[in-house]
């Protein structure tokens, strides 16, 4: 038999269909699962395909031409760069029976410290690392994900015509490109993620108001598939029409009505916050995000709360249709701000590992595939294309023009909601950092007083020329 192309590690789900994708592209594909099981019935019902089962990972590793490219698809669980996780156990495997010149991707979800770390250490080995994010769920495995690939460029070239030919396209543009060396591939996923949180917390946010203001499942299923088709354009809006059509088969009721309040994560969203503390970068609306979730997932705290802690009734009437356009305006608004926040972490955290990223590619390969797909991706993608060096999202003239067009409407709902009790965290972080990046003067003139005064830290004067400080003898108030 001749030597596969490509093999793949780990057949979960996401796993299997990455191989039906490849395959699907005229590749012969090389698969091994630890469980034998697994591997045999998944050929079997794949008869037809051009598709090699291992049952030990010496027969795959021959099974594959050289220089092999082996995909891991196995989860990770590394939360620090030190920790060692199913990822490693793989590559610990994999490494007496590689050739010098070898690829292994890392397809999961790693944390990119993890991969920086993997990727120093096979290097020393002669061999080739990739750390990839993949984005796109199960489906998008099958049928085009996007692929954010990490590593030395002279790796890339050698996985791009397969990278290519399995990714999404979008305006005709594969959706995957060399993000940069080292971690960037995870670290850009990483990103992708947090930003995924925050356009599902603003959704959430806008239901919310909805719901309270006696929309029901049906109406919001059409509020959403008209968004759809209009500039909010997205998988995520796309999803959330589906899911309030969905009625439970077992009660006729509409399933999302049954679904508990209680949100899980997995954590890429958490590391996300904790890069972004790191490199001194505010994410206000992926911070809400991500904390929305934990306030959700205590679910017995709030429900004894609420029983003390008092608030309106909410109560909101009015015609519905001007509602639906706050409502719009308002999640559009937080969604650009939600884009500037992570795209400015990406770019400052790039400059820092100097990895060379390209925000108009980064943003150009998530309008296809991904799970933050977007029609203003394009908008993005266009925004960064005509000045690289863009200092922040929002002040894209495209951009800028619609944050102004929103933005009263936007307030209009923070309000609205605030004086009804409902609580959105997301919404009003990212109008809180609008509302801070747009001010002249903020009031930190007297937190530097207070500062000074207990500390003795020193002020710089608005009347004095920048870069000389001050200190004052303030009045002693312990006596
Ligand atoms: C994707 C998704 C995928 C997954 C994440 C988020 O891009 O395909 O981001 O990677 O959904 O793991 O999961 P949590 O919501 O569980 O953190």
């Amino acid at each position: 038999m001749s030597k596969s192309d490509f093999g793949l590690i780990g057949l979960a789900v996401m796993g299997q269909n990455l191989v039906l994708n490849v395959e699907s592209r005229g590749f012969q594909v090389s698969v091994f699962n630890r469980t034998t099981a697994t591997t045999d019935e998944f050929i079997a019902a794949h008869p037809d395909k051009k598709l090699v089962g291992a049952h030990t990972l010496e027969d795959f590793v021959q099974s594959l031409a050289t220089p092999r490219k082996i995909q891991i698809m196995v989860k990770s669980s590394a939360v620090a760069d030190t920790d060692r996780d199913a990822v490693d156990a793989v590559i610990e495997q994999l490494i007496p029976l590689l050739d010098q010149g070898d690829i292994i991707i890392d397809g999961g979800n790693s944390y990119y410290k993890a991969t920086e770390r993997r990727d120093a250490y096979l290097a020393e080995k002669g061999l080739r690392f990739i750390g990839a994010g993949v984005s796109g769920g199960e489906e998008g495995a099958r049928k085009g994900p996007a692929i954010m690939p990490g590593g030395p460029t002279s790796t890339w070239e050698v996985m791009k015509p397969i990278f290519e030919s399995i990714a999404a396209t979008a305006e005709g543009e594969p959706c995957v490109t060399h993000i940069g060396t080292g971690g960037a591939g995870h670290y850009v996923k990483m990103i992708h993620n947090g930003i995924e949180y925050g356009d599902m917390q603003l959704i959430c946010e806008a239901y919310n108001i909805f719901k309270h203001a006696g929309f029901t499942p049906a109406e919001l299923g059409q509020i959403f598939t008209d968004w759809n088709n209009g500039d909010l354009e997205s998988y995520l809006i796309q999803i959330t029409a589906e899911i309030f059509k969905q009625n439970d088969p077992e009660t006729g009721k509409a399933l999302v009505d049954l679904i508990l309040d209680t949100a899980g994560q997995k954590g890429t969203g958490k590391w996300t916050i904790l890069n972004a503390v790191e490199n001194t970068v505010v994410i206000s609306t992926i911070n809400a995000a991500v904390e929305a979730r934990i306030l959700s997932s205590m679910k017995d705290k709030r429900v004894a709360a609420s029983a003390e802690l008092q608030g309106p009734t909410a109560s909101i009437t009015g015609e519905k249709a001007a509602l639906v356009k706050k409502v719009h305006d308002a999640l559009f608004a937080s969604k650009i701000i939600s884009y500037a926040q992570g795209l400015d972490l990406i770019k400052t955290m790039g400059a820092e590992k100097n990895w060379g990223l390209d925000l108009g590619k980064i943003a150009a390969i998530w309008r296809g595939g991904c799970i933050i797909r977007a029609r203003f991706l394009n908008d993005i993608t266009d925004a960064y294309r005509s000045n690289p060096e863009l200092s922040n999202l929002m002040l894209a003239p495209f951009f800028t023009k619609l944050l102004n067009e929103f933005q009263q409407n936007w307030r209009e709902v923070v309000s609205l909601a605030t004086l009804n009790g409902i609580p959105v965290p997301a919404f009003s972080a990212s109008l809180g950092y609008y509302d801070s990046y747009r001010a002249a003067v903020l009031p930190a003139n007297l937190l530097q007083a207070q500062r000074d005064f207990f500390g003795a830290h020193t002020y710089e004067r608005t009347d004095k020329p920048r870069g000389q400080f001050f200190h004052t003898n303030w009045p002693d108030v312990i006596g």
